[in-house]
């Protein structure tokens, strides 16, 4: 048995050790004496607590005392509730009265504790919250911490969570696990409400192709061309997730058979490691490619990008979850390792800026392109961006028109979309959602006559194969996946993503942490997520009546308008037709095509 006071332990041995008192006031004066190691803690030493201890087990009075219950003693055996060891006839026995003089020490050192905290938070000037409710007050904080642990699991329905539900956040575990991840008994949503969408079968389905269909990435202007999975990893650095996520997602990739976006943070040694496809996207740092004052440095880039493993170069312009701004990582961040892969000085300040330097014009931006595409010795090259205005796609339709060449892809992100970090404003309130963003830069490219020469990639909470077969129908040839592939190597969004205290090793920098994330087997996991997942993608299709994507059509995806009435997007939106801009703008787009000007990304007159 094993009594404590603090971090004090009234062990066995030590009981064990003592001369054995022969009576109550003998006693005492060990209660009061206590242990060699009690004397000596900082805690007690001289404390006021050991003496009261004394005064009070010697004041205990004896029908106090006879109401105790039965229990162990430390020298074994059990006392009655007399007090008195098994076997003998009342009296008290010589070894309750150390547990019982522990016992008060505790609840004195306890009160003192109390005591100590409640003065603290009176005469702190940060919380007003404990100023006024010292003590209890840090029940707020502590329940507020785990807010979301206790949302997750005892609040959220199945289809309510956010940003992932859990019937989306079980499917991805179930895929990326190999388990079948399917559902019994019927939906549990609301398919009458407004909002709702969904996909139109077909009565006679076709067989599923053997192999699912892939699409290959590289305008005329390109000679080396990729072959694209319809689900991809989307750009996520090495920094914002740990070394050992990068290489289980890379490992993934190269298992499965599709593309892994490095995200802007640079070509770190993990991405390399494993052999996957790249994406290699630069953003407006340049890390990994530039000069020492912050520039683009092409040589860099023409060495890098000639890497067998980089499949095409993309150029961040601006992404779903934070638009507009760049980013920030933190001086204590900038350890040597991300110093070196990002060509920062180490331990200061990191700033992407929200801006770049190699373009300020659209026909600057699709020259840079064009250069990225020729300094990688042909392989596709394009841009990501989330949408703002339809002006400024035009704009860089304008200016594709005008340079006479157009980026091999253009991948849209949602506002929807996830971030390592972010201001809440900019995640709740900028930015074009990605069903609208797709659309305006499908038909952007569509009424240009531009669109067989680009490839448009989707990302925003494409997680499920209905997220697949919804992006193509919205305007893209493929989809990429960030947080669901997070979810496949393990992430059970706990939402702590900036803070370095990822509880399962995806996001942080801590080697301790990281351990978390076996990287053999939750490579496997995201092969067979993917791979789950774009089965799914081609069994809709196929129900749909459709093997090949580009036979899909707006007519397929329906929209609950009110509980009375739905609408497919082909009746709802409007789809331009080849090369309509250039002939006869409908007059929906005809004030936006005016006001874009390929040589500046500011309107140049009222826009529709
Ligand atoms: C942890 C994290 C880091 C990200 N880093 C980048 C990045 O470096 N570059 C980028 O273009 N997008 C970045 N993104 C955005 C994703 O690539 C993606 O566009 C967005 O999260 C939408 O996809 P999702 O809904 O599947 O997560 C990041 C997202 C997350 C969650
Ligand atoms: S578990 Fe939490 S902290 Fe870790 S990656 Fe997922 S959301 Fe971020």
């Amino acid at each position: 048995m094993s009594l404590s006071v603090g971090s004090i332990d009234f062990s066995r041995e030590w009981v064990s050790s003592q001369p054995q008192p022969t009576s109550t006031a003998q006693i005492s004066t060990q209660a009061s004496t206590t242990s060699p190691a009690v004397a000596a803690h900082p805690r007690f030493r001289g404390c006021v607590v050991r003496r009261w201890s004394a005064v009070l087990v010697k004041d205990i009075p004896a029908s106090w005392r006879g109401r105790a219950p039965a229990h162990h003693t430390p020298l074994g055996g059990s006392l009655t509730p007399t007090g008195a060891r098994t076997g003998d006839r009342g009296g008290l026995a010589s070894t309750d009265v150390p547990s019982l003089s522990s016992a008060v020490s505790a609840a004195l050192a306890g009160a003192a504790g109390l005591a100590v905290v409640a003065a603290h938070d009176l005469l702190q000037r940060k919380h007003s919250i404990l100023r006024n409710y010292p003590v209890i007050g840090h029940a707020r904080f502590l329940l507020e911490g785990v807010r979301p642990e206790l949302q997750q699991y005892f609040v959220e329905r199945n289809w309510d969570g956010r940003p992932f539900d859990r019937d989306i956040r079980s499917i991805v575990y179930e895929r990326a696990k190999g388990i079948a991840g399917e559902q019994a008994f019927g939906t549990e949503r609301d398919v009458n409400e407004p909002g709702y969408e969904y996909l139109v079968h077909s009565s006679l389905p076709v067989p599923e192709p053997e192999q699912p269909p892939r699409v290959t990435v590289g305008g005329p202007d390109c000679t080396r061309p990729y072959s694209m999975s319809l689900l991809n990893v989307s750009a996520m650095s090495f920094g914002a997730l740990s070394a050992n996520a990068i290489r289980a997602l890379n490992q993934g990739a190269a298992t499965g058979g599709f593309a892994h976006d490095t995200g802007e943070g640079g070509l770190s040694p993990y991405h390399l490691e494993h052999g996957g496809d790249l994406v290699w996207e630069i953003g407006t740092g340049y890390f990994s490619t530039r000069t020492k004052d912050g520039d683009f440095d092409a040589a860099q880039f023409r060495e890098k990008a000639s890497y067998d493993v980089v499949k095409m170069t993309s150029l961040k312009l601006s992404q779903g979850a934070k638009p507009g701004i760049g980013g920030v990582l933190p001086a204590a961040k900038v350890s040597q390792e991300i110093a070196q892969i990002r060509e920062v000085p180490q331990g200061e300040k990191c700033v992407s800026p929200s801006t770049h330097r190699v373009f300020t014009t659209p026909v600057q931006l699709i020259e840079f392109v064009a250069r990225m595409r020729e300094l990688s010795g042909g392989k596709p090259a394009g841009f990501k961006l989330c949408v703002g205005s339809r002006v400024d796609v035009l704009a860089m339709v304008k200016a594709m028109l005008e340079v006479g060449t157009t980026p091999d892809f253009i991948i849209v992100d949602g506002s929807e979309g996830g971030t390592g970090a972010a201001p809440l404003e900019f995640e709740d309130h900028v930015g074009m959602p990605l069903t609208f963003g797709l659309m305006t830069v499908h038909n952007a490219l569509v009424g240009a006559g531009l669109r067989d020469r680009v490839r448009v990639g989707a990302s925003g909470k494409v997680a499920a194969g209905n997220d697949i077969v919804k992006r193509l129908i919205q305007g893209a040839d493929y989809t990429n996946a960030a947080r669901a592939m997070m979810f496949a190597v393990g992430c059970i969004q706990a939402q702590r993503c900036h803070t370095d205290t990822c509880p399962v090793g995806v996001t942080t920098q801590s080697a301790r942490r990281q351990r978390a994330l076996v990287v053999g087997d939750k490579s496997v996991r995201v092969k067979q997520f993917h791979e789950a997942t774009v089965a799914e993608a081609v069994k809709l299709m196929a129900a749909m009546g459709v093997r090949d994507p580009a036979d899909l059509s707006p007519h397929q995806l329906r929209l609950n308008i009110s509980p009375h009435e739905n609408r497919s997007y082909a009746e709802l939106y409007e789809w331009l037709e080849p090369g309509e801009l250039l002939t006869d703008p409908p007059e929906s787009w005809a004030g936006d095509w005016a006001a874009a000007s390929a040589d500046t990304f500011r309107p140049t007159s009222r826009r529709t």
